[in-house]
């Protein structure tokens, strides 16, 4: 996820800004650089990889000056560069942009069409130039040209931006991505999280959606939308700077279960056309005869990709009526597999660098097969080596057990099944249009479920006493079932078990007595009553059954010690909301038992080794 860190003031700027970037360092990037106004004029730095690599650079070539603006960016759109890094600048304006401009590729046509030249393949350069632009027409008031640059844009922001022409001023603007003000005497701080300025300054606000900021010297003034004044008092920050990177929170997988609306709200925009009840999907050139042409798709993937991947069989299968198979990766590539030209192979990663997966891929490649990938990081090894990537936008995910990276995928497999549905002539607009509502709906949803976060805690106290724990789910809830003990046993080491909750009269019964808890995802979906049925056993037996029910099913809920909701949703979407209890409760039980919540103990982040 991008930093943006910006500084108006006496104290060396771009030391201020760089020291800020640091602090940024754990959000994930992949190239970092500085803008600066000094005494002659615009001047940046910038360079790929480590922040250290821009260090050099600036010990070589130091700029200075009394306003700064600093940027670590996460890639969205263009691969990781120099070029690409962010301050984006054109006539004497430099910008840093957190977000995605859904628009940016007709903006691009219209300022081609005038004769602009674009030095990066970067969404963001077109601020530059627009902001450029309207500076010109608008007697180089830069809030006014940031102003009716936003106007033109469509997508989600967080933005600072300087000018020549402004000496001592910063413009900050903000619509959906994060930007805090920090408050000093004769100094302005400006970032996209609080440790980056908790050294300077303890006094800060944050903006608003749709607000603008003008940093200067004399102080900060934030207007909105209308251009009217607001009056808004800093407040003073208590926490420590190892609390603020985590927002407050205990840990990185607590704060990422929270970032999950967000996340998938982000890979869904831009993508959709509720008008065409079609989708876009940027990435992936899949036409209308290479779809007809296919015999099946082949899901490769490990660990919780390949849960997702269950579930994406599930969404494929019945959107675009297409045979889906669903491979463990390390299983798959020494195997014989049955894959050819008239494959697709699937890989799905969150790293883009799990060793198996990515041996997958140049193994069904070498069979014939075209390969494209669902995958979180921006020029990682298995989109470099697949014909195509559909990227989910969660952002770096720091935990160990993988929450949002799960849900973006899910999103993502949902719009890759409407695409294909429309393509292969399965789905009419029409027939596509429910789908991509019920889609844009998830985000609100998920925002109530994680309301209910206090309502997990008697389940997890039970659970952290409990030495093995089975999860029951059918049909769309069986790769939740695997998920949800996936993620109990990677960061509380209790064993746990994920079952389809048919399966379990032909073994884990045997299992069943007062000592096992039994979590059951009983939502109503087509055939629920036969998971109410596995309740009845499992209580028949002395069992204790907890159970994610939906909203307002008494009926379900009276089966279980405690129940969970979640709100109705169709059944192929509902695993992006009855997963996040089940994190809850793994997350819970590992905080009550102590353990190293985001780093357990024989796992690593991104698993590179066979
Ligand atoms: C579990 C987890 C792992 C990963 C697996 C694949 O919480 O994080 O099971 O899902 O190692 O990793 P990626 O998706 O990076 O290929």
């Amino acid at each position: 996820m991008c930093g943006i860190v910006g500084y108006v003031g006496p104290r060396p700027s771009v030391d201020v800004v760089v020291g800020g970037l640091r602090k940024l360092e754990y959000r994930g990037y992949d190239s970092a650089g500085v803008a600066v106004i000094g005494p002659g004029g615009l001047t940046i730095s910038r360079a790929k990889g480590k922040l250290k690599n821009l260090v050099d650079r600036l010990a070589e070539k130091p700029l200075t000056g009394r306003t700064a603006i600093g940027h670590t960016r996460w890639a969205t759109h263009g691969r990781p560069s120099d070029e690409n890094a962010h301050p984006h600048s054109y006539k004497g304006v430099a910008v840093v942009h957190n977000g995605i401009i859904e628009n940016h590729m007709e903006l691009k046509a219209e300022l081609t069409g005038k004769g602009h030249k674009f030095a990066s393949e970067t969404d963001t350069e077109i601020f530059a130039h627009l902001i450029s632009d309207a500076m010109i027409k608008g007697g180089d008031d830069l809030s006014q040209a940031v102003r009716d640059t936003l106007k033109q844009v469509k997508g989600t922001y967080a933005m600072a931006v300087v000018s020549e022409k402004r000496p001592n001023e910063i413009v900050a603007a903000k619509n959906a991505s994060p930007l805090v003000l920090g408050y000093g005497v004769g100094e302005a701080f400006l970032a996209s999280d609080v440790p980056a300025i908790l050294e300077h300054t303890r006094e800060v606000s944050y903006l608003e959606e749709g607000e603008l900021a003008h940093l200067g010297p004399e102080g900060i003034r934030i207007e909105n939308e209308r251009g009217e004044t607001v009056t808004r008092a800093p407040h003073h920050v208590e926490w420590s700077s190892v609390a603020a990177e985590k927002d407050g929170h205990k840990h990185f997988m607590h704060k990422e279960i929270f970032e999950q609306p967000r996340a998938v709200a982000d890979t869904i925009r831009g993508r959709i056309s509720l008008e065409q009840g079609d989708v876009t999907l940027d990435g992936l050139e899949l036409t209308e005869a290479y779809v007809k042409g296919l015999s099946k798709i082949t899901i490769v993937a490990c660990g919780t990709s390949w849960h997702a991947g269950l579930c994406g069989r599930n969404m494929i299968e019945s959107l675009a009526r297409i045979q889906v198979e669903v491979e463990l990766a390390s299983e798959f590539r020494y195997r014989d597999p049955l894959v050819d030209e008239k494959t697709l192979v699937l890989a799905i990663s969150q790293s883009g660098e799990t060793a198996d997966t990515l041996a997958a891929v140049k193994e069904s490649k070498r069979r014939g097969a075209r390969a494209v990938s669902i995958c979180n990081v921006i020029g990682a090894s298995i989109p470099r080596d697949c014909d195509g990537t559909l990227y989910t936008r969660a952002g770096p995910e720091i935990g160990v057990a993988s929450t949002k990276a799960f849900t973006t995928q899910l999103a993502a497999l949902f719009l890759l099944g409407v695409k294909l549905g429309r393509l292969r002539g399965t789905l009419s607009a029409e027939q596509a249009r429910p789908h991509l509502e019920a889609l844009r709906h998830v985000p609100a949803q998920m925002e109530q479920v994680l309301r209910q976060e206090p309502a997990v805690m008697p389940v997890a106290k039970r659970c952290a006493k409990a030495r093995d724990v089975l999860f029951l789910g059918r049909n769309s809830q069986h790769p939740v079932a695997l998920e949800g003990a996936l993620k109990l046993k990677e960061i509380s080491y209790i064993h746990a078990e994920g079952y389809a909750a048919g399966e379990m009269k032909h073994g884990p019964i045997a299992l069943i007595d007062e000592n096992l808890p039994v979590v059951v995802i009983a939502t109503k979906e087509p055939h629920y009553e036969k998971t109410l049925g596995n309740m009845e056993e499992v209580k028949a037996r002395g069992g204790e059954v907890f159970a994610v029910v939906s909203e307002g099913d008494n009926l379900a809920a009276s089966l279980a010690s405690v129940a969970l909701c979640v709100p109705a949703c169709p059944p192929l979407l509902s695993p992006l909301l009855t997963i996040l209890p089940l994190q809850f409760l793994s997350y819970h039980v590992a905080d009550l038992r102590g353990t190293d919540v985001d780093q357990p103990r024989n796992l690593a982040k991104s698993v590179t080794v066979e």
